[in-house]
């Protein structure tokens, strides 16, 4: 297929809140791509590919594995559960996936202990109404101890007194939260120093100086496919805090996740769904809480590929959307799930909000504003035809065209490939 990302290393990231179908797109490209890397976020991530019918749910694993002789890698920036990693390796074996030497875990990325994981769930617990709705795989409290310097890293499982000493510290102090601010019962150090000593065996042969091996494929020419997780309303500087994940997921952490220098880094690819979903807590000014919501749900089977929960529905809303592209600096993207819309009638796209006698026409970072903010809509025509067995430009149906010139226009980007349902081969190329 006709693909503009031939010859530049691209960096794919979601527009949205999550789950646009980046793992079957990065899926797609990685054929044209030497190496993947996934530079941000843990196993809160669930990207999903269909090749033949067959189901493949990647967590940790950059969703390029699923192709022969590529390489996969996880970066310095991804928070890293080697119980979770270990249970994909064992899956995607199972599935006649090879994974050996294509894959490469990088030293300095830190470790998600159970500890982590604990305090993510107490402290969503105790939040009650204002929960984040948080995937419970420890993401936040493993950044944060990332940040706060108090975090263990892979390179450091192997230096067994160090680690040994350092994990007895911080379980001790985390026992104090655990037990003094929540009443809960206290971990094992030893527990976990036996269950990651284990571990860290079984990792050992992934595990490498990244930064070496990327700048090296670099040098050599190698070409590079950056796979972003979680979407931009999430991230931590850019997203609807405190509603969001704990790490960049816009295309400035790329570099900083993988180690290559940005300069590296020539095309950033959005991925947006015709609609919008989001999972968890937080403001979604074009949420559809009616029977609409409840058929896009099932329609599109927006159901967490981590967690199973329902995913939230509602409209295209090009103002969120048009913020995703300008704080990543998206030039094009790819617009996934139209075949979800094949039978409305009528379909909307949020372009302004109108918030007391104001309207916005971008994004308002003000947390007490967005939650009010009412969708102003503009409605198109819908095209009733099936969209999922098109093969080429010519199958589009005319009122699904205008939809996408529309978006175009409103946000001054190019879709330069159309994803209509689920499997590998349901793709056009609009290039
Ligand atoms: P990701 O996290 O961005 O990789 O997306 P997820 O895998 O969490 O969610 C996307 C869901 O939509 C998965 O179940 C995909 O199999 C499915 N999917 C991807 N593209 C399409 C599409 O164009 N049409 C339909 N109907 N389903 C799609
Ligand atoms: P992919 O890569 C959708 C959401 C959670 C919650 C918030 C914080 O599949 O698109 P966290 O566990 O990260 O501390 O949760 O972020 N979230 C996602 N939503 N897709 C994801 O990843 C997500 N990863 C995290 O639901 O609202
Ligand atoms: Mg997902």
């Amino acid at each position: 297929m006709v693909n503009s990302t031939i010859g530049s290393n691209t960096c794919l990231v979601g527009l949205q809140w999550g789950d646009e179908g980046k793992g079957k797109i990065i899926d797609i490209l990685t054929e044209s791509f030497d190496i993947v890397v996934r530079y941000q976020g843990g196993s809160n991530a669930g990207h999903t590919v269909v090749v033949d019918s067959e189901k493949f749910v990647l967590h940790l694993i950059p969703s390029g594995i699923l192709r022969k002789n590529k390489c996969c890698v996880i970066g310095s920036g991804v928070a890293l559960d080697p119980l979770q990693l270990l249970e994909e390796i064992t899956e995607l074996r199972k599935k006649n996936i090879e994974v050996g030497e294509n894959l490469r875990i990088s030293e300095t990325a830190h470790l998600v202990l159970p500890y982590h994981k604990k305090l993510d769930e107490l402290s969503e617990n105790e939040k009650g109404e204002e929960k984040i709705g948080t995937t419970r795989r420890g993401i936040g409290p493993c950044y944060t101890d990332k940040m706060a310097r108090n975090g263990i890293r892979v390179t450091e499982l192997f230096h067994v007194n160090y680690f040994k000493e350092r994990l007895k510290k911080i379980v001790e102090e985390k026992n104090k939260i655990f037990v003094r601010l929540f009443n809960a019962d206290p971990l094992s150090w030893e527990k976990i120093y036996e269950e990651y000593r284990g571990y860290a065996e079984q990792i050992r042969p992934f595990v490498c100086d990244t930064v070496v091996f990327m700048h090296d494929a670099v040098k050599a020419k190698k070409r590079i496919l950056f796979e972003g997780a979680q979407g931009s309303l999430l991230d931590v500087d850019y997203g609807t805090y405190p509603f969001v994940t704990s790490s960049s997921v816009t295309a400035g952490g790329a570099a900083i996740g993988s180690g290559v220098c940005p300069k590296q880094i020539h095309k950033i690819l959005g991925v947006m769904k015709s609609y919008t979903t989001r999972v968890g807590g937080g403001p979604f000014p074009s949420e559809l809480n009616d029977e609409l919501g409840e058929y896009l749900r099932k329609k599109g089977g927006e159901y967490g590929a981590t967690t199973g929960r329902p995913r939230r529905c509602g409209w295209f809303d090009a103002v969120a959307v048009k913020h995703a592209i300008m704080v990543n600096g998206a030039e094009s993207a790819v617009l996934t799930k139209l075949d979800v819309l094949d039978e409305q009638k009528t379909i909307k796209i949020c372009v302004s909000y109108k918030f007391g006698d104001e309207v916005y026409d971008r994004f308002p970072a003000d947390l007490a504003a967005l939650p009010r903010c009412q969708p102003i809509y503009k409605e198109l025509p819908g095209w009733q035809k099936d969209t999922s067995k098109m093969e080429g430009v010519k199958d589009i149906p005319s009122n699904a065209k205008n939809y996408i010139n529309t978006l175009e226009k409103i946000l001054g980007i190019k879709v330069e490939m159309l994803s209509v349902g689920p499997d590998r081969s349901q793709v056009v190329s609009l290039i």
